[in-house]
């Protein structure tokens, strides 16, 4: 399988390469992109002997640039399957040129379905797409629903599962008190107890944004009404997520926290394929498992997310885009842990929705919410994708 990889110079990015150098019979990377890592990007176009790149926020000889470039390598014809791991709103439209192109599409990028799941979901079913998703608690739930009842699409949980319960670990600050909060510094939220990952998204994972935006995901994903979504804190990270079904059985799926093991299952669907350099779990161990509720009043991001969702239309484009420009101040030391949902929810506030946004509602509304976020809180604004297309 002929793979092409965006965002192959961040942390899916290189964990994807080396699932790819571990089967070398099975997959091949024929198309890498990244933003701006343009030394990182050449050693692994050297190493993996790929000429189809692009290094979208620079330039770089022989290599294609721009969000056009992205959307190039998702559409080559010598390309069979996408993984999608860029940060942000970068993901989306590469997303669906990939899908509309009759790509195999390996979804890492959540934020593609949170500001675009109306769109991106209808064009799967319309195509017969399959979405593999690399996120681990979606890849759980896909590994959890296999060879269960009948389903309308591949991907569409069966229709006897009552319910999908997302894990989370709860983050670096899951027993910090309210108050504490307002004082987390980026390099305390950086610190995630359990995953090693980019800085955007260890940050969503402490403020529970993550969590929200993988109950968008899994609304998406898997056709699943709001109300049957749940999400329960797991300090562990063991058991990835699970599935109840109509008769209160309930299945879940239990690992070692690894990315590489729902990155390979996306690339090697339906195989679980043997790797030798993957932890299992010593059962010869106590091993303790704990699951309680999650904290909507310390966490509000997660009730943010929840709402947007269910409000639907333009609502979760405005959340993701509100979130994106405030974390990246965050990190940039120029507002508070705590501006970060007050921000989003501001944002919202703010917003008149558009029940069944296009195309071009979606970049209009992401560039209007972006404008004012960075305004309300002082901040330079980033990037939009409307301003780099
Ligand atoms: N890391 C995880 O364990 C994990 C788990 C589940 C889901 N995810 C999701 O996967 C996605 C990637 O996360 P990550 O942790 O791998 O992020 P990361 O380490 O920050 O890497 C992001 C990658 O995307 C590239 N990129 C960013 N903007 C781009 C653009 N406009 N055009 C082309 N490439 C661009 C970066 O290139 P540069 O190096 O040049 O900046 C880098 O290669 C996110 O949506 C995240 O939510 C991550």
């Amino acid at each position: 399988m002929r793979v092409a990889v965006l965002g192959s110079t961040g942390s899916i990015g290189t964990q994807t390469l080396d699932v790819i150098a571990a089967h070398p019979e099975r997959f091949r990377a024929v198309a890498l992109a990244a933003a701006r890592s343009e030394t990182l990007l050449r050693e692994q176009a050297d190493r993996f002997g790929v000429t189809r790149i692009c290094l979208s926020d620079g330039r770089m000889q022989g290599a294609l640039s721009g969000p056009q470039g992205l959307v190039e390598l998702a559409t080559d014809p010598e390309v069979d399957l996408v993984v999608v791991a860029t940060t942000g709103a970068a993901g989306w439209e590469p997303t669906l040129a990939a899908i509309r192109a009759g790509k195999q599409v390996a979804l890492a990028n959540k934020e593609a379905l949170v500001m675009a799941g109306s769109i991106i979901a209808v064009e799967a079913r319309k195509m017969g797409a399959v979405l593999r998703p690399v996120d681990s608690e979606h890849s759980a739930i896909w590994q959890c629903i296999q060879g269960e009842g009948v389903a309308d699409s591949h991907l569409m949980a069966p229709r006897d599962i009552s319910k999908l319960i997302l894990t989370a670990s709860g983050g670096p600050f899951r027993d910090t008190p309210k108050e504490d909060l307002e004082q987390v510094t980026p390099r305390q939220a950086l610190a995630h107890p359990t995953w090693n990952m980019g800085a955007k998204v260890t940050i969503d994972s402490a403020t529970l944004m993550n969590k929200g935006l993988e109950v968008i995901e899994a609304h998406w994903l898997f056709d699943m009404p709001y109300e049957r979504l749940e999400v329960v804190v797991h300090p562990q990270s063991i058991v990835h997520s699970m599935v109840e079904f109509e008769d209160g059985s309930t299945k879940a799926q239990l690992g070692v926290p690894d990315m590489r093991v729902p990155i390979q299952y996306a690339l090697g669907y339906p195989d679980h394929l043997p790797y030798a350099e993957l932890p299992r779990l010593d059962w010869s161990q106590t091993l303790e498992l704990r699951f309680q509720p999650p904290e909507l009043e310390r966490f509000p991001c997660l009730r943010l997310a929840w709402e947007a969702g269910r409000q639907g239309g333009t609502y979760p484009t405005v959340l993701s885009a509100a979130d994106e420009e405030a974390v990246a101040a965050f990190l940039r030391d120029e507002i508070g842990f705590m501006d970060i949902p007050r921000l989003v929810e501001k944002a919202l506030e703010a917003h008149e929705n558009v029940p069944d946004p296009d195309f071009d509602v979606i970049r209009a509304i992401d560039t209007q919410t972006r404008a004012r976020v960075c305004e309300w809180a002082g901040i330079a604004r980033a990037t939009t994708l409307t301003e780099r297309a």
